[in-house]
């Protein structure tokens, strides 16, 4: 019975943990280890892709640079637009399970990786008076001898480059993003990604969505029970 036991957390430690190993950028780890002392990207604390030096580039507001990207080539990001981008910054350097969207030509790169609409729209609407001289904030650079990004085009606002939460978050890194049509299946760089994971994972490899409506389900089901015991507890107190 215990063998049995063993035998079957290892079968799935080995298909849903160790499946997936980091990315290959320049800062990434070659296996996900828990990291006590994150700076930021602490949602990634018990399992990381980054070591904790990286995210001390984070750590103080204003970011200027971030490994050779300068952050502030049209000026400082508003406090709440540098949020949302270090949430993407930290998904990419440090989430265990961005290697799940690996590219498949560019073990660097992600590619169609789930957020929610909700997470764009708040997203857009954190950043639409700040500006920026990129689309593409992969390819849109000038870089330097020395790797250093220098703008090309000149600056204009978020409202004007993307039309929306929907086109910045499907434009803004390539092919990195797409926004889901499940509200449940989707990422938002919080607490809740833990369940859509879940659940993401076990759609295993099937790019149709047609498999998908039992696990929105069950995905809807957990989230609701997340989100209600702090109800409860609330209720409690009264
Ligand atoms: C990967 O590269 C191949 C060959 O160049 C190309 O046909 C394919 O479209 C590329 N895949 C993606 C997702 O970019
Ligand atoms: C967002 O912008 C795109 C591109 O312009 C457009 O096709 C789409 O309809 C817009 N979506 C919404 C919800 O306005």
């Amino acid at each position: 019975m215990l063998r049995f036991a063993v035998t079957l957390f290892a079968v799935i430690t080995s298909s849903t943990c160790q499946q997936y190993g980091c990315l290959e950028g320049d800062t990434q780890k070659p296996k996900p280890s828990p990291e006590s002392n994150l700076q930021e990207c602490t949602l990634y604390s018990k399992s990381s892709c980054c070591y904790a030096d990286f995210t001390e580039q984070l750590a103080h507001s204003p970011v200027i640079k971030v490994s050779n990207s300068y952050w502030n080539r049209c000026g400082q990001l508003s406090k709440a637009c540098e949020d949302f981008t270090k949430k993407i910054e930290c998904f990419y350097r440090c989430s265990p399970h961005a290697a799940r969207w690996i590219h498949p030509n560019d073990t660097a790169a992600i590619q169609a990786v789930p957020l929610c609409q909700s997470f764009c729209d708040d997203w857009y609407e954190a950043c639409k008076d700040d500006s920026t001289c990129v689309q593409n904030w992969l390819t849109d650079w000038e870089w330097d001898e020395s790797g250093v990004n220098h703008c090309k085009n000149k600056c204009i606002p978020y409202s004007e480059m993307y039309a929306n939460g929907t086109d910045m978050c499907q434009n803004m890194w390539g092919e990195s993003f797409k926004v889901s049509q499940s509200s449940c299946l989707c990422l938002q760089m919080n607490k809740k990604d833990t369940i859509a994971i879940k659940y993401l994972l076990s759609e295993s490899s099937e790019e149709s969505s047609s498999s998908s409506s039992s696990e929105e389900h069950a995905c809807q089901n957990k989230l609701l029970k997340f989100e209600k015991p702090e109800e409860g507890e609330g209720e409690q107190t009264r």
